[in-house]
């Protein structure tokens, strides 16, 4: 099912030939294609396997569908997300789990009752999406709003004015956005009525404080953290105020939900790390609670190997993120454990932007690290070794080139992995045995000190990326 296009910024984005080119490539092609057309763009439609929505809906108008009885552990969906290989893992996830994780978040952490309305503002095909655009707000009888576009067009005041409209009483977005919206005038977050607004909720990357702050004064509303990730599809940690009234600290999401035994691990010796502010990897004790993954879809070896082995002596779920937890109860996420960037709010494996690079035929090596930003969070940089090294000193072939990086990552991933820039170096740092320095490279790219580097091969490499990002 899909569309003519999309509308991202006043700009039309045609969708129907992406999705050609996806059915040309796929193995097991679908025998129709059902098409919204919203006159947005031309359509090319074939013959015989291409369906207008428009035609078909005068047909079933009065159709009477039965209710599919399916068994709780149906899979509802996959959705695919990064992890530390090139090969995003397919989440999948059941039917009855789901509803009911779902059913009970929309009261007990975010005080949606039915007849409400639920606004949030992810992207449909994100997990946030998923679970709080379309089913979790739905289940739990309340409307929900799907806004196609930017939050500062036409103006900066666009959403609060669909609150006042709509009589918004649960809002979800994330840092990010928030970030956008800080760049705007104030005034924008105060010109509707938003009397009717319970609370904003924040997920998907660190809320920084200057900015929980900004908003939460802006609005003269509650502003609620919560940390999740697809794997899980509603929050791990947060506030349950629909259960008690529990206060926020910024820079915390909060505490464990319900039905997560959140722990923090001794990464070397699995041990579990029981005085308030040791940093330690956040894992979750089995079973997980309804609404988690069942497995990798298709690969049951690859869910174990991949979740459950990673703590030394335990089986325990791995969240790949750094935390700590104060005397209070409350975690605070550090950052991840493993090679996985979060570029406004979204999640990308270094190693899978790498592999897109590679693709491209004048490139011989590469290395991708995600680099602290003021407004997404982290940026994808990407270092290139060029197969014909002579290019080096030819600037504008070196630009011509960085260009056309940026674009196979566009085609193949999405413009939000496309990296910040490319650059070009005669040698990347590796350590003796042939492993990237990512840590090391991302140190210096931030102004830090890359630490200890007397197992790197070639002193020079780090050297080279110091000068070009001085540069
Ligand atoms: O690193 C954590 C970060 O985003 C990762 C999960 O991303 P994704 O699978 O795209 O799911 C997003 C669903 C909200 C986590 O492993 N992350 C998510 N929420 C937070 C966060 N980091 C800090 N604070 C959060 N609230």
């Amino acid at each position: 099912m899909s569309a003519d296009a999309g509308s991202r910024g006043g700009k039309v984005v045609e969708y129907k030939p992406l999705l050609d080119e996806a059915i040309r490539l796929s193995a097991h092609k679908p025998n129709s294609v059902l098409l919204v057309d919203r006159g947005l763009a031309k359509m090319a439609m074939t013959e015989g396997r291409d369906l207008l929505w428009s035609n078909l809906r005068d047909q079933h108008l009065n159709d009477v569908v039965p209710c599919e009885w399916v068994d709780s552990t149906h899979p509802s969906y996959t959705l695919y997300t990064s992890g530390t290989t090139g090969k995003p893992k397919g989440v999948q996830r059941d039917t009855g789990g789901y509803t009911v994780a779902l059913a009970s978040s929309i009261p007990n952490i975010f005080c949606g009752k039915p007849g409400e309305t639920f606004f949030c503002t992810s992207d449909i095909g994100w997990v946030v999406g998923h679970s709080y655009i379309i089913y979790g707000p739905l289940i739990g009888g309340m409307a929900t709003i799907m806004y196609e576009g930017l939050p500062t067009r036409p103006d900066g005041g666009i959403w609060w004015s669909l609150v006042e409209k709509y009589k918004v009483t649960v809002m979800f977005s994330a840092p990010t956005a928030i970030r956008v919206l800080k760049k705007q005038d104030p005034a924008l977050l105060t010109q509707y009525d938003l009397s009717s607004l319970k609370a904003l909720f924040l997920a998907g990357e660190p809320l920084d404080e200057p900015t929980a702050k900004w908003i939460s004064e802006g609005l003269g509303k509650p502003i609620i953290d919560n940390y999740w990730q697809t794997e899980t599809g509603w929050p791990i940690l947060t506030v349950c105020n629909g259960i008690e009234k529990t206060p926020s600290k910024f820079g915390s999401p909060g505490k464990a939900v319900y039905g997560y035994d959140v722990k923090l691990l001794d990464d070397q010796t699995g041990e579990e790390l029981t005085q308030p502010n040791q940093k330690g990897v956040v894992a979750i004790e089995g079973p997980l609670p309804p609404g988690c993954l069942q497995t990798v879809w298709g690969d049951d070896d690859r869910f174990v190997k991949t979740y459950w082995t990673t703590v030394p002596g335990k089986m325990v779920y791995s969240t790949f993120d750094w935390g700590i937890k104060d005397e209070d109860g409350y975690f605070f996420i550090l950052g991840r454990t493993d090679d996985v960037i979060n570029v406004a709010g979204h999640r990308l494996g270094t190693r899978e932007i790498e592999e897109s690079i590679s693709g491209h035929a004048a490139v011989a090596e590469v290395a991708v690290v995600g680099v602290a930003d003021n407004l997404k969070g982290q940026v994808a940089m990407a270092f290139a070794v060029l197969k014909d090294g002579s290019l080096l000193s030819d600037a504008s072939a070196l630009l011509k080139l960085e260009g056309e990086i940026m674009k196979v990552v566009d085609n193949s991933l999405g413009a939000v992995a496309r990296p910040a820039r490319v650059r070009f170096v005669a040698v990347l740092p590796k350590t003796r045995s042939g492993k990237l320095l990512r840590r090391a490279i991302q140190a210096v790219c931030e102004g830090r000190d890359p630490g200890d580097l007397t197992t790197m091969d070639d002193p020079t490499a780090l050297l080279q990326i110091s000068d070009l990002v001085k540069a």
